[in-house]
């Protein structure tokens, strides 16, 4: 076998996964699902400010991936209103630069994008041809980078999900446990309808593709680059949310449950607005890749046993 070939053998059997975003809530589970797929390469803030395209473009020149997995992105939601140009710089900027680099070097690029694309005006779930029309800079950012990317070309996927949560990081899961310890009453909106998702459901299922796009179970690049909706299966308000939550954690990590009150959007304004009604269908998902993440709710059992296993 010559140099080169052996080389191209091992990046097959070992391919480089770079890890963009490694210590968000996606990003960690991410980075334990695929440890034993190949070599990861994981990056932060500290290695990477992505708001700088030359700093990006080095971190792959220095990486040289096989795969990207973009983890990291611009999420706080009622910030971005306010800062504008650093949530595109983020959610636009970055992914374009990364796609392009992946592009360059024939890489698989995966990327992430959120339901507040969408304006909420459907009552059914929404699909990958329905129109997006997003009601805040944060959604308006993240269309413009999932945009950004199409327009690069190359081998690229990107997962739209929803309401992201799991045992770290910022989420209303966590949000819920701490607020419980502080206050007996909590009002929660419930005139917003939603897909509770897991960051582990998220990162096994990604997993799932990705190792079968490199045993080439999934035709060609062709056939599985594209847009898909990737979310836990099942809705609920922000309100019934809370409501499965705290009639677990009761039991789960004994926490004594909060008082509820059930609110409207309106009686709880926030400087971005928010989709009614965002839940997505994931039958394009199922369709062309044959899986399907849990229910939402055994998806939440799992985090909070998670949570208990973790002390
Ligand atoms: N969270 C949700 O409810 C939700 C809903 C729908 C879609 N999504 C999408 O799902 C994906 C994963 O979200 P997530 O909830 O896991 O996000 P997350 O926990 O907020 O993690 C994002 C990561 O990106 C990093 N990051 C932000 N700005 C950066 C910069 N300038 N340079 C380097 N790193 C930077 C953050 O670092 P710091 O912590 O240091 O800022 C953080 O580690 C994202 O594409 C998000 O848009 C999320």
């Amino acid at each position: 076998m010559s140099a080169s070939s052996a080389t191209a053998a091992n990046r097959k059997e070992n391919p480089r996964i770079l890890i963009v975003g490694n210590a968000g809530q996606l990003g960690r589970e991410l980075e334990k699902v695929f440890a034993g797929v190949g070599t990861i390469i994981g990056v932060d803030r500290e290695s990477v400010d992505l708001a700088d395209a030359e700093q990006t473009r080095e971190l792959v020149h220095r990486a040289a991936p096989d795969i990207i997995l973009n983890a990291a992105a611009y999420t706080a939601v009622d910030r971005a209103e306010s800062e504008h140009d650093l949530a595109y710089a983020i959610n636009q900027q970055a992914p374009r630069v990364l796609a392009e680099e992946a592009h360059t070097r024939n890489a698989l690029f995966v990327h992430y994008s959120t339901d507040y694309v969408f304006d909420g005006s459907k009552s059914a779930p929404w699909t990958e041809t329905d129109a997006p029309n997003p009601l805040n800079v944060y959604g308006a950012s993240k269309l413009a980078g999932e945009q950004a990317v199409e327009g690069v070309g190359g081998k690229s996927l990107i997962f739209r999900t929803s309401w992201v949560y799991g045992p770290h990081g910022n989420n209303f899961l966590l949000t819920m446990l701490r607020l419980a310890r502080e206050r007996d009453r909590l009002s929660i909106v419930d005139d917003q309808i939603g897909g509770p998702t897991t960051s582990i459901e998220l990162a096994r299922a990604t997993h799932s593709i990705v190792t079968g796009i490199l045993a080439r179970r999934f035709d060609t690049p062709e056939d599985w680059t594209g847009l898909y909706h990737m979310t836990c299966g099942g809705s609920v308000s922000w309100f019934g949310f809370a409501q499965a939550i705290f009639a677990r954690a009761a039991q789960l990590l004994d926490l004594k449950p909060p008082t509820l009150t059930s609110i409207a959007t309106r009686d709880y304004p926030t400087p971005a607005t928010r989709p009614r009604y965002s839940v997505l269908s994931n039958a394009k998902l199922q369709a062309r890749f044959g899986i399907e993440l849990s229910p939402w709710e055994p998806a939440l059992e799992e985090t909070l046993q998670a949570l208990r296993n973790a002390g």
